[in-house]
């Protein structure tokens, strides 16, 4: 395996998640290009950077002085290739397309040497069918972070198919350095495993809310303050074993029969949807919002998700 001397990283997509990554890369020492086609979108990121370092600043993350040093690190461009010149590492983060993600890989690999990792921020699309368009597919490898991804911790490095052991490992050994958690997925199926639990998640607790068995406030209350709570301290396979195999045997045996298994997209979903009520973006959806509340929730939960990730570090 060659040495891991990556200084320089390339994120493609500065949308929601481009600048955040980013910014994460920045702080830890890389040097950044953040690329994006839309000239608009890169002068959004500047703010959006701005707004992460505050977040980290203000929670005791960082100094003022790493934020200006990260700063200085990042090189906006709408120029892919001054975005990837000198760069071992590209994570793309543009939208979840799988044509466009491979056509973006085939422009990157046009621009770069075979030991060039190409990482993929995918929610979802199997690693191999990206890797399957490229020259060199041992070097595609999925990296998935978390909303927002300068907070939460764990990023999913996702083996395709072809993806060799040096650049799982590599991915690996850049997720620690950027003070995160690497988690592996062994095996590229549809969701990988952070979505697959969460939407098993959602799907139950809209079940629960079609059935009319508990308000939206009161299952979001439950999910929160018991399963959530405990999750972020015990993992739900640890859980078993804390609960007893026996004892899961006996409950699983009978409730799993009526847990919701259909395929099928929640009915109170397809009818917001139908209406245009798509959540916080339409200031409705499952809930109800004034632009007041929104700002509110969105200060309200970048500080508690601070101080959940100074507790669980520090305890
Ligand atoms: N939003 C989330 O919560 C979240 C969480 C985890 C992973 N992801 C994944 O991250 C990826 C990006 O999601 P997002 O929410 O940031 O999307 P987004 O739509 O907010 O941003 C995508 C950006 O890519 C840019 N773009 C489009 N075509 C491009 C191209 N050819 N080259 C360079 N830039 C291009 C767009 O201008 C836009 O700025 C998706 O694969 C998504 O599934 C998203």
């Amino acid at each position: 395996m060659t040495e891991n001397n990556i200084k320089k990283v390339a994120v493609v997509g500065a949308g929601t998640m481009g600048p955040g990554m980013a910014a994460t890369f920045a702080r830890n020492g890389f040097e950044t290009a953040l690329y994006d086609v839309k000239p608009e979108q890169l002068e959004k990121a500047r703010g959006a950077v701005d707004f992460v370092y505050t977040i980290l600043t203000s929670g005791g993350f960082m100094t003022t002085e790493d934020a200006d040093a990260g700063r200085s690190r990042i090189t906006h461009t709408t120029d892919l290739g001054e975005a990837l010149a000198g760069t071992d590492f590209v994570v793309e983060s543009v939208p979840e397309q799988k044509d466009l993600k491979q056509q973006v890989f085939q422009e990157i690999e046009a621009l770069v040497g075979d030991d060039v990792i190409l990482a993929s921020n995918t929610s979802g699309i199997p690693i191999s069918e990206l890797a399957s368009v490229t020259r060199v597919p041992g070097r595609v490898v999925g990296m998935h972070w978390s909303n927002p991804p300068h907070l939460i911790p764990v990023i999913e490095v996702i083996r395709g198919e072809q993806t060799s052991d040096e650049t799982a490992q590599k991915t690996v050994e850049i997720v620690e350095k950027i003070g995160m958690v690497p988690a592996m997925v062994d095996r590229d199926v549809a969701g990988f495993v952070e979505n697959r639990i969460l939407y098993a998640i959602m799907r139950e607790a809209l079940h629960l809310l079609d059935e009319g068995v508990a308000s939206a406030e009161a299952i979001d209350t439950i999910t929160k303050w018991g399963i959530g709570y405990k999750l972020a301290v015990i993992g739900p396979l640890e859980l078993l074993d804390m609960a007893g195999l026996d004892i899961y045997t006996s409950v699983a045996s009978y409730l799993n029969k009526s847990l919701n298994a259909s395929p099928e997209v929640s009915k109170t979903v397809t009818d917001k949807v139908a209406a245009g009520k798509l959540g916080i973006k339409t200031q409705g959806g499952l809930f109800d919002y004034t632009p007041e509340r929104i700002q509110q929730l969105q200060q309200q939960r970048g500080r508690k998700l601070v101080a959940t990730r100074k507790a669980l570090a520090d305890a």
